[in-house]
């Protein structure tokens, strides 16, 4: 049996197997941050295409917590309905339905005010934000929460929180972006206060399987590396999350050569150093090396990110060539 296609127990669920869409913002709402006929198209055929775990994109927590005008939001209520609709829509095919919850910080590019840890611009394109306050931070953090409430509503199966590269949870994790003097700043403890506090908001409100995606290294002399991120998912774990999805970079500018799996030993170096398990992303495309990945315990769940944009059908084509037999939707049986 591979081990790409047998399910997993990701808490309180069962994916039907171990692929998971990793998210991927797609731009493509109105400034009103819903739910358009695009995503309903987009998010159902990774479905058919028989993905176990399919994480919607970055949707903002906050206005302007958007990357961009054309991110989805989950900031009111008014938001609820048509995630609904995708849910619906991606369980359909037997898929598990996630979704990221997201603030930019200093990496908005919307109209008005941006908020960060501190007043450092991310590059010379982008608006310097507004160190935050402690009433911010505290506004944040209630933001995090509410949109957990209207993400259950909506009826996903599992919530990630956006801690990755380089937005605003990020931002207060890392030195080289958290200049802060107060508890939100300087040592370990005060840079992770932020996550601690948004995860312990969350599961106030949520039962459900909870992930966190970080960058675990800055590429930078004065940012974080893999060893932060081990203390950092002990303290996830022992706070209740299940699973860490494991990225790295973007927090600031930096030179970074990719190839094929290049993130992977920072997944395995979270999954032995914290004992907590962990999802693999980067330039993982072919089914012999994610299965690998999995054989060898490096990562217990396997994320794809752009393949999934030009091979929806990717688990189908990966089961043939690994040997394993999944069932395509019932109405492309003959097709297969
Ligand atoms: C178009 C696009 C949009 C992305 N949007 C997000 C996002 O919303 N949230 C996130 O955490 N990562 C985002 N990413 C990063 C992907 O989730 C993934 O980590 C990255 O593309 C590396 O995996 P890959 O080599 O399989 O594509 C995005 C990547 C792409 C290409």
């Amino acid at each position: 049996m591979t081990k790409l296609f047998a399910p997993y127990q990701l808490q309180s669920i069962t994916l039907k197997n171990r692929i998971v869409m990793a998210p991927m913002c797609m731009y493509s709402a109105k400034e009103d941050g819903l739910v358009t006929p695009f995503h309903l198209v987009h998010y159902a055929t990774r479905a058919a295409g028989q993905i176990g775990l399919i994480l919607l994109e970055a949707t903002a927590v906050v206005p302007e917590g958007r990357i961009s005008s054309n991110d989805l939001g989950i900031w009111d209520d008014t938001h609820i309905e048509g995630l609904q609709q995708l849910v619906t829509n991606m369980q359909a095919y037997g898929a598990k339905t996630g979704i990221q919850l997201a603030h930019a910080g200093r990496k908005a590019t919307v109209e008005g005010d941006i908020f960060a840890p501190s007043a450092m611009a991310f590059s010379d394109a982008y608006k310097t934000p507004r160190e935050m306050t402690l009433a911010d931070i505290d506004n944040v953090i209630e933001a995090f929460k509410n949109a957990a409430v209207r993400a259950r509503q909506a009826g996903f199966d599992v919530l990630e929180i956006h801690g990755a590269h380089g937005y605003l949870i990020s931002e207060f994790l890392s030195p080289a972006t958290n200049k802060r003097s107060d508890q939100y700043g300087g040592s370990q403890e005060n840079r992770y206060r932020l996550l601690r506090q948004v995860i312990d908001a969350i599961r106030s409100v949520w039962e459900g399987p909870l992930l966190v995606r970080v960058s675990a290294e800055d590429y930078a002399q004065d940012g974080t590396t893999m060893e932060d991120f081990i203390v950092f998912s002990r303290w996830m774990k022992s706070q209740g999350v299940d699973l860490v999805d494991v990225s790295t970079g973007g927090v600031v500018q930096a030179d970074i050569h990719p190839f094929p799996g290049y993130q992977v030993p920072h997944a395995e170096a979270i999954k032995l150093g914290a004992n907590i398990p962990t999802g693999a992303v980067g330039l993982i495309t072919i089914a012999q090396h994610a299965e690998e990945i999995l054989q060898n315990n490096r990562a217990d769940l396997i994320f794809l990110g752009r393949v999934l944009l030009r091979e929806p059908y990717w688990p189908l084509h990966a089961a043939k060539e690994l040997g394993a037999k999944i069932e395509p939707p019932v109405q492309y049986v003959r097709g297969w």
